[in-house]
């Protein structure tokens, strides 16, 4: 379609949506708050700003490599609140969900490690998980796997588990001082393809992802939906900020496409 909106605000991006064959997500730990998980950092709710109790040198310390080999304890204090399976997706999950519903989804970008993009019902192959997720464990020297139920039952111990090496043994979650996994460079290339870039629930604090919304095209349309102001998102001429609840910015979305209902079901099941 010819990239341009009506104007600047969701009614507009509705009319374009209706148009698009296209479209990319990159998402972030704020649309997964509604689900009941903390994000990294907002003020006083954000898992950064409550991490006391590990006694850190600094917040992020947690999911730093090289801290983890010092003293993987505080990761495994922290992995048994990080564990998958308790929470349910949100209506933001299920909007993604929409568009390959509705063939208009070219790729989820995540940065979480929640795997509530698989819950609300996203093929796997659509979803680019570039921080890595709790799907697998391996060791961090030999880089054998790990069996899942035994590092399930350190985790609920709290216990650092170690592979027959000697090695630590990791979730698959990328930290600090770690290489992204491969699907995000192999998948780089499909933000040009995109029709629209559709920001939402991240502080683009964290590189390389927070570089991905430079790599849209010029004039390709982005929308940000969060509570604050991010990146350079809304320093172009098609670019559209929403500020405010993810979940309240796609329901308006939703009802403006006419996939209210059936994203009501959906999220009732
Ligand atoms: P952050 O906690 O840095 O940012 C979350 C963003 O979402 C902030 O801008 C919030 O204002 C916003 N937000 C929170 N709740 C919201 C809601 N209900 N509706 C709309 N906006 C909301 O989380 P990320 O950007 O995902 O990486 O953090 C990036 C990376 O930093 C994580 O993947 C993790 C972390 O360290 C690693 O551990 C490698």
């Amino acid at each position: 379609p010819p990239r341009k909106l009506a104007g600047r605000n969701l009614a507009a991006i509705a009319e374009y949506i209706k148009k698009c064959e296209k479209v990319v997500f990159m998402v972030g730990a704020g649309i997964s708050t509604a689900a009941g998980i903390p994000d990294f950092r907002s003020p006083e709710t954000g898992l950064y700003s409550n991490l006391a109790r590990l006694e850190l040198p600094r917040p992020e310390a947690v999911f730093d490599i090289c801290y983890f080999r010092e003293d993987p304890r505080p990761f495994y204090a922290l992995a048994q609140e990080l564990w998958p399976g308790k929470y349910k997706p949100t209506l933001t999950h299920i909007f993604m969900r929409m568009f390959s519903t509705h063939s208009k989804l070219l790729r989820v970008f995540t940065q979480n490690i929640d795997t509530l993009e698989l819950a609300a019902g996203i093929p796997r192959e659509q979803i680019v998980f570039a921080h890595g997720s709790f799907a697998g464990q391996h060791c961090i020297e030999c880089k054998k796997e790990y069996d899942r139920v035994e590092l399930e039952d350190h985790v609920r111990k709290a216990e650092p588990a170690f592979c027959e090496c000697g090695g630590l043994v990791k979730p698959d979650i990328t930290f600090f001082g770690e290489a992204l996994p491969a699907e995000f460079h192999e998948s780089l290339d499909l933000v040009e393809e995109a029709d629209l870039v559709v920001v939402m629930g991240s502080s683009l604090s964290v590189y390389p992802f927070a570089a991905l919304p430079q790599r849209v095209l010029d004039d390709t349309p982005r929308l940000l939906i969060n509570m604050e102001k991010v990146g350079e998102i809304g320093s172009r001429r098609e670019d559209v900020v929403w500020l405010g609840e993810c979940d309240d910015g796609v329901r308006e979305l939703a009802e403006n496409l006419g996939w209210w209902e059936e994203m009501e079901a959906i999220w009732k099941e």
